[in-house]
């Protein structure tokens, strides 16, 4: 195990926040890991697995051990009449995973192009994007139990997936790394243009027919329009949930504000678009220091330069006050703050 000392984590976090590691390391198998996890043990040290950093923010220092997972490699482990399955081991990147997919004709994760990130952050919080999430897909998983270092299966039913949720979030954080995912992809494709760009998208590239290489570009050039690029401006995608409220708020503030968009959830609720919410607050394009709102999408906290991860939070916060003073409706990180 090659550990360094007081690393810098800016190249680590999509954020680019300048913190260090008291120890950093990276493992490439599951032999290294369990040396990872003695020497965190053995020196009392907490300990931190990240992927691609994208959706952190770290507001301090990490006073511990930094452990990047790089086991790659992607493979087609069974395939019936209906489905190939496909196992990709965590430290795949998901956008590779996602063009290896479409490049060997497998549907299905076609809507999930350019999420930045690992294979094994993405049952976490049940990614998702234009009317697809990870659970649509999702077969297995073997994750790595901190504690007694047995790996252990877990099915749909097990990670009790939901909107940005997972049992990894809640029951079960910090205890387990995922070590790989297994999912299941069509060999005969359902287009899912349901998600409205999409469709307008498609006609702007005069797009004749319908493939999965053509639904991934929509989708690319229409991430490409509105999201930052991390490597342009440090940020971690949508910094809130959009929030869900029950039919009784929902009721008094369509009657407020009837262009608010909002879509029907399960349990008679609404789901809103916090983005929409945030730049009503007048926060969209908003910069304070170098901490702000981008201009494109007011979900989006970025960092300018220099910011630290406390003003970024500190702006989390005066957002997520004013949104409930004036709409009387909570919002809740989505990114993990370390
Ligand atoms: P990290 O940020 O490294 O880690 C995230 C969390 O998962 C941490 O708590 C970490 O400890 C834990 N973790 C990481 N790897 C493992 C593992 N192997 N086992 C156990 N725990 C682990 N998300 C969406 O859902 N939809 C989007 O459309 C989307 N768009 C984005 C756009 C941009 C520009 C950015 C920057 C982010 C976006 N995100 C989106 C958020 C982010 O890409 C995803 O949450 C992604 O899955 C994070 O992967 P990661 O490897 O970077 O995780
Ligand atoms: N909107 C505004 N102002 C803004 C931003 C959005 O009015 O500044 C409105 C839009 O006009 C639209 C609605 O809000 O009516 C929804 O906007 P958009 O389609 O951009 O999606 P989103 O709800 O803001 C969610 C996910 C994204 C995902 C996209 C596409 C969450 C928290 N975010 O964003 O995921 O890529 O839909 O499916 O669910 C992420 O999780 O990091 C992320 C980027």
């Amino acid at each position: 195990m090659l550990l360094e000392e007081n690393k810098s984590l800016k190249p680590y976090n999509t954020f680019a926040i300048d913190v260090s590691a008291k120890y950093f390391t990276v493992f490439n198998n599951v032999d290294e890991l369990n040396e990872v996890i003695d020497f965190a043990k053995n020196k009392n040290e907490k300990h931190l697995i990240i992927g691609g950093g994208s959706n952190i923010l770290f507001t301090q220092n990490y006073d511990g051990i930094v452990s990047k997972n790089n086991i790659t490699g992607i493979e087609l482990v069974n395939e019936d009449t209906t489905y190939y399955y496909v196992k990709a081991n965590a430290g795949v990147s998901w956008h590779n995973f996602v063009l290896h997919c479409i490049n060997h004709n497998y549907a299905g994760v076609e809507n999930l192009s350019l999420i930045p990130g690992s294979v094994g952050a993405s049952p976490i919080q049940n990614i998702g994007a234009y009317g697809v999430e990870i659970k649509d897909i999702f077969y297995e998983l073997e994750a790595y139990h901190i504690t007694d270092k047995k790996i252990i299966k877990f099915n749909l039913q097990d990670c009790a997936f939901g909107y940005r949720e997972s049992v990894f979030k809640t029951i079960y954080k910090n205890q387990f790394i995922i070590l790989n995912v297994t999912f299941k992809l069509n060999k005969v494709a359902f287009y899912n243009t349901k998600y409205g760009a999409i469709e307008q998208e498609l006609e702007r590239m005069q797009c004749k027919d319908l493939s999965i290489k053509n639904i991934s570009q929509a989708v690319i050039n229409i991430r490409s329009s509105k999201l930052p690029n991390p490597k342009e401006i440090g940020n971690a995608g949508s910094f809130f949930k959009n929030p869900v409220i029950d039919e009784t708020l929902y009721s008094s503030l369509i009657q407020q504000y009837p262009l608010m968009p909002h879509y029907a959830a399960p349990n008679n609720k609404q789901k809103l678009a916090a983005g929409w919410l945030i730049e009503q607050c007048n926060f969209k394009g908003y910069r304070s220091k170098d901490a702000g709102c981008h201009t494109k999408q007011a979900l989006v906290l970025v960092n300018f330069g220099k910011a630290t991860g406390k003003e970024i939070f500190d702006l989390s916060t005066e957002i997520i006050a004013t949104v409930k003073q004036k709409f009387g409706v909570e919002l809740e990180r989505e990114v993990n703050i370390i």
